[in-house]
């Protein structure tokens, strides 16, 4: 069993970085001792720009209220969230929300109390509506700062870097491909119009592809049989999101990530386009660009459902 709350030991690494960036960057994960956290936190210990790390659970202990209070003395720079249950087969991700809506809200209002300031990534499913439900929180609390909340959506860039790496035989690392809108199904908008290097596919393998990336979390969880969803891909995506929120921290320049944000791109209040990242987080949100008549299409699709996923979200807070 983890400890409720466990801090891990600095690695050394910071000391040789220059006065004027940020050392001692503090990171919490929230859900610690499961399958996302666990990898997640190994990758960030190994970390040479995390200072301090904290890992929390509940696991075997009763009140999320009186554990969260444990936080208090972090202070935390960064709160990665990983905490609430994954999907089994046949499981949609807005089937995870009557669990995890409630798990998010406590976390984002313990977060509103030990750590104000923190840059926030939520991986707890479903997305498009815990961050809304993160964010009303911190609004009641009269801690919100939008610029500082991510749902984190850097998995469907990864994945969509290594299957468009393996379909056009080029190295997936190489590949940097914008995905934008939500975290589910039609919501989720790889843009290989603006794929670098560019790509050059039939309009069936795009769909394909793209169907193949909205559906990539499914084929996880369906390969798995009912053990859970993604946790090793997720943890590394995690972690270089993390540490994307890390460099551009310490003041290193043009770190641009995808991620889910409170955004005025669209009519959709929730919107990922790419990022550029700050000190303060969203530095200067990118937009998505010019899309051709396919990707409106997908678009098109997305925002209704978006809206509703945003909404069911923000009446989780709002109406209870
Ligand atoms: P898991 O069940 O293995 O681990 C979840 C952990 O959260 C457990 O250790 C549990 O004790 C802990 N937890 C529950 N309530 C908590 C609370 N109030 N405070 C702190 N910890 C708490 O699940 P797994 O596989 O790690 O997935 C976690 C979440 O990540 C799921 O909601 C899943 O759908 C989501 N996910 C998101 C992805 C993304 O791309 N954003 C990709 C894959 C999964």
């Amino acid at each position: 069993m983890l400890s409720r709350v466990l801090k891990v030991a600095a690695q050394q690494g910071v000391k040789s970085f220059s006065t004027s960036q940020q050392n001692n960057v503090k990171v919490v994960v929230c859900g610690a001792s499961g399958g996302i956290g666990q990898p997640l936190s190994l990758l960030l210990k190994n970390s040479p720009l995390v200072s301090e790390l904290s890992l929390y659970d509940i696991v075997h202990t009763p009140g999320v209220a009186a554990d969260l209070s444990h936080i208090d003395t972090a202070n935390a720079d960064i709160v990665i969230i990983p905490a609430g249950v994954p999907r089994k087969p046949g499981m949609t991700r807005d089937d995870l929300f009557n669990t995890n809506a409630s798990i998010v809200r406590d976390l984002a209002a313990g977060c509103a109390k030990a750590c104000p300031k923190a840059l926030i990534g939520i991986i707890s499913n479903p997305v498009n509506s815990t961050v809304p439900i993160a964010c009303e929180t911190l609004a009641k609390a009269g801690v919100l700062d939008p610029k500082r909340v991510f749902g984190v959506s850097t998995l469907d860039v990864v994945r969509a870097n290594a299957f468009i790496g393996e379909a056009a035989g080029v190295d997936p690392q190489q590949v940097n491909l914008p995905v934008i809108g939500g975290h589910s199904g039609v919501t989720i908008m790889p843009l290989l119009s603006q794929c670098k290097p560019a790509v050059n596919f039939s309009q069936d393998k795009i769909k394909a592809l793209t169907e193949r990336i909205q559906e990539a979390g499914t084929e996880v969880v369906k390969a798995k049989a009912g053990a859970g969803s993604a946790t090793l891909s997720m943890a590394y995506a995690g972690a270089r999101f993390a540490i994307s929120l890390i460099r551009a921290m310490r003041g290193e320049s043009n770190i641009i990530e995808c991620a889910y944000v409170r955004s005025d791109v669209t009519e959709a209040k929730y919107f990922a386009t790419p990022l550029i990242l700050g000190k303060n987080g969203i530095e200067k949100n990118l937009g998505y660009g010019t899309l051709n008549a396919f990707e409106q299409e997908l678009l098109a699709n997305a925002l209704p459902e978006l809206k509703k996923n945003i909404q069911k979200g923000e009446d989780f807070v709002n109406k209870n």
